[in-house]
């Protein structure tokens, strides 16, 4: 049975030759040897650790489902390296969202002997792993930690591909102070690294623009019930409220806000900037305010494909940080490919001269790590959606098309000069 069809696959490969040869006297390629030798391949460990239970699951389980459509569409494109093809295995780990135990899962990436870490998703979680991903040497890529303290260590391993908090705040506490005009401010957080962090920067650039603090409360990443600290908010009138915290907090503090009739401009920053707020907040969510350090996803180079494959893929839209996350996998890529190694050593030598041109935009790290002219976009909850009302910073474009609106990009250069003081 073997031989026959050994026998009658030689007679059509044969065939088939003769027939190419026989052609229209175009030159024809060689044909194919029957079974080329499969090339040698290396296997390539890539870490994503996100909250992937807990009350953060579907900020998380985005991030990984990102990574893992950029491990799918990597080995699909069967990427040479020192004449090995790369075959990508991703291994994730689950932080819960707590700063205790990022350190475990990120210590069982080190003993995995990870290639490179996409990671972690909270500020809180990303600072105290990173740590353990410098004393091994491990590069890590946090597509969403935005506390400026994770590249201010000094660690030669940490990057990320977003605007810090010192960026991000900035921006909300001036567009409170100044474009909405509001005179006293509300400001809670949720006692996480990143809550407190981006509050305070908040706190600060919308003082400086003239605003008053009227209340600063706090909550925890926990809570589910906010009402007291609302209704103590309440009593102090004030036109606008800062949230710094998730999610899964806001949902249901818009909710309870709006029972206690409370009419102030709800604003918070990329922790609730997400698609799934609607259904945590329902239409108490409606014309809430919030920043995101990226462009909108429809301004991304590959902003729509990208969500277009990935609802393919999962059934949904991209939550939140999806995108940053495909885009920092290929970061990695992109570093291997240059160092013609897949080795973490290597990969480190690699990163800081990164010029990639990712979906989100183009890519490329200062010094500590930061991404370098990141941007920062501002939206208004309409309708059930998001859409941008300002986008804020960012790189210039390469080419300005020959006709371009005069008034859309005139904030960008300005804005840029703001956050490099
Ligand atoms: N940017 C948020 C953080 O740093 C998600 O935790």
């Amino acid at each position: 049975m073997h031989s026959i069809a050994r026998i009658s696959t030689l007679a059509v490969l044969t065939a088939a030759a003769l027939l190419g040869l026989s052609g229209c006297g175009k030159e024809t390629p060689p044909p194919a040897p029957a079974a080329a030798p499969a090339a040698p391949s290396v296997t390539v460990k890539i870490g994503i650790v996100a909250p992937l239970t807990g009350p953060q699951a579907h900020i998380g389980k985005d991030m990984e489902n990102a990574v893992k459509l950029a491990a799918a569409d990597a080995n699909a494109a069967k990427i040479m390296v020192d004449g090995k093809q790369l075959n990508f295995e991703v291994q994730a780990e689950d932080d819960q969202a707590d700063p205790k135990q990022a350190p475990v899962v990120a210590q069982k990436l080190v003993d995995a002997k990870v290639n490179a870490v996409v990671g972690h998703f909270n500020s809180g979680t990303t600072i105290p792993a990173s740590k353990l991903y410098s004393d091994a040497g491990i590069p890590q890529i946090s597509p969403s930690a935005t506390n400026p303290k994770y590249t201010d260590q000094g660690f030669k391993t940490a990057f990320r591909v977003v605007a810090n908090d010192n960026q991000q705040g900035k921006v909300v506490g001036e567009y409170i102070a100044k474009e909405l005009k509001v005179k006293n401010l509300a400001i809670i957080d949720d006692r996480t690294a990143y809550g407190q962090g981006v509050a305070d920067v908040v706190e600060k650039a919308a003082k400086a623009a003239g605003a008053t603090i009227v209340a600063r409360e706090f909550t925890t990443d926990k809570s589910t019930d906010f009402k007291a600290i609302l209704t103590k908010i309440k009593g102090k009138k004030p036109e606008a409220i800062f949230f710094g915290g998730i999610d899964t907090q806001g949902g249901p503090m818009l909710q309870q806000m709006k029972a206690l009739g409370i009419k102030a401009q709800f604003v918070g920053a990329d922790g609730i900037q997400s698609s799934e707020l609607f259904k945590l907040g329902g239409d108490a969510v409606e014309g809430t305010l919030a920043s995101f350090p990226g462009l909108p996803i429809d301004k991304m180079e590959a902003g729509k494909s990208f969500n277009d494959k990935y609802k393919a893929k999962y059934n949904q839209d991209v939550v939140l940080y999806a995108p940053q996350g495909y885009d920092a996998f290929n970061v990695f890529v992109d570093a291997m490919k240059r160092a013609g190694s897949t080795d973490a050593a290597k990969i480190l030598e690699k990163l800081p001269s990164t010029d990639y041109k990712g979906i989100t935009g183009p890519i490329k790290f200062d010094e500590k790590g930061d991404i370098k002219d990141g941007p920062i976009t501002m939206f208004k909850a309409v309708g059930g959606k998001w859409e941008a009302v300002a986008t804020i910073g960012g790189a210039a474009p390469a080419a300005a098309p020959a006709a371009a609106p005069a008034a859309a990009p005139a904030a960008a250069p300005a804005a840029k000069d703001a956050a490099k003081k």
